[in-house]
């Protein structure tokens, strides 16, 4: 078993979810700000990878008073979840992740980690141990599942997202589309990684919302299984 999964990215017009610098741009306008806000409160938990906290140092908190009051008054700790998926234990221990905002987090490392490192991080978080070199993502949701997470939001970047849908373990993608070209062969995009060679191996998707915000384009869509 494990969470449903959704994936939100803003992105530019031409596909690039940063510079090639890898410098965070803001894509979305107020109405996406407040959307994102209001799914974020509405999950359990939300995940990025290390190349996000590395690049952007998110704290992933909710933003409006409203909606963290509504979760409080739901029985459910302030802000979701906070999880890094980060082999080797990078997360700084001054990361925003760790210290913004009330509630839980998790970092999720692999059996490479160093030991000082997890340590250093157990004191802000509680550490998963999965897979050898790098994070086991099955066995994180799992886990995750297990401890009681049933709707999980990924908030990037590229490369988490592209061994998610690799994996077959995406459920919905929910792709901002803003009002400008990035351009740069090197600047990230929503699904990075090695890419599919093959057409039969393409993941497949199925469209559920298409929604004019701001002066961009909200695109929702499902994952087809199988
Ligand atoms: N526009 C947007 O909505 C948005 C949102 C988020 C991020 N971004 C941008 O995305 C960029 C960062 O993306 P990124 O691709 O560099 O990093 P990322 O996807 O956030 O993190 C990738 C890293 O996670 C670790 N990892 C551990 N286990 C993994 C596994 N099983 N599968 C995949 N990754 C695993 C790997 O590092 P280790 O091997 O060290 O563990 C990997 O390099 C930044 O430029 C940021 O600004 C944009």
């Amino acid at each position: 078993m494990r969470p449903f999964v959704f994936i939100n990215i803003a992105m530019s017009a031409d596909g690039k979810i940063s510079t090639r610098e890898r410098r965070q741009v803001r894509i979305s306008g107020t109405e996406d700000f407040s959307r994102v806000d209001r799914i974020k409160a509405e999950s359990d938990a939300i995940m990025v990878g290390i190349g996000t906290v590395l690049a952007d140092d998110p704290s992933l908190t909710v933003k409006s008073p409203e909606l963290r009051a509504e979760r409080v008054a739901a029985g459910r700790d302030e802000h979701p979840i906070r999880i890094v998926v980060d082999s080797r234990g990078r997360t700084p221990p001054d990361a925003d992740i760790l210290h913004k905002g009330a509630g839980r987090r998790i970092i999720a490392v692999s059996r490479a980690a160093p030991r000082e490192r997890v340590e250093a991080l157990a004191e802000h978080a509680d550490v998963i141990v999965t897979g050898n070199e790098t994070v086991d993502l099955a066995m994180l949701l799992a886990d995750l599942h297990h401890r009681g997470v049933r709707r999980l939001m990924v908030e990037g970047g590229g490369t988490l997202i592209w061994t998610l849908f690799e994996q077959g373990l995406a459920d919905e993608l929910q792709t901002f589309i803003g009002n400008m070209i990035i351009g740069g062969a090197d600047a990230p995009t929503p699904a990075d990684g090695r890419g599919f060679l093959r057409e039969e191996d393409f993941a497949r998707l199925r469209i559920i919302e298409i929604t004019q915000l701001d002066d961009g384009l909200l695109l929702r869509w499902s994952v087809e299984k199988g």
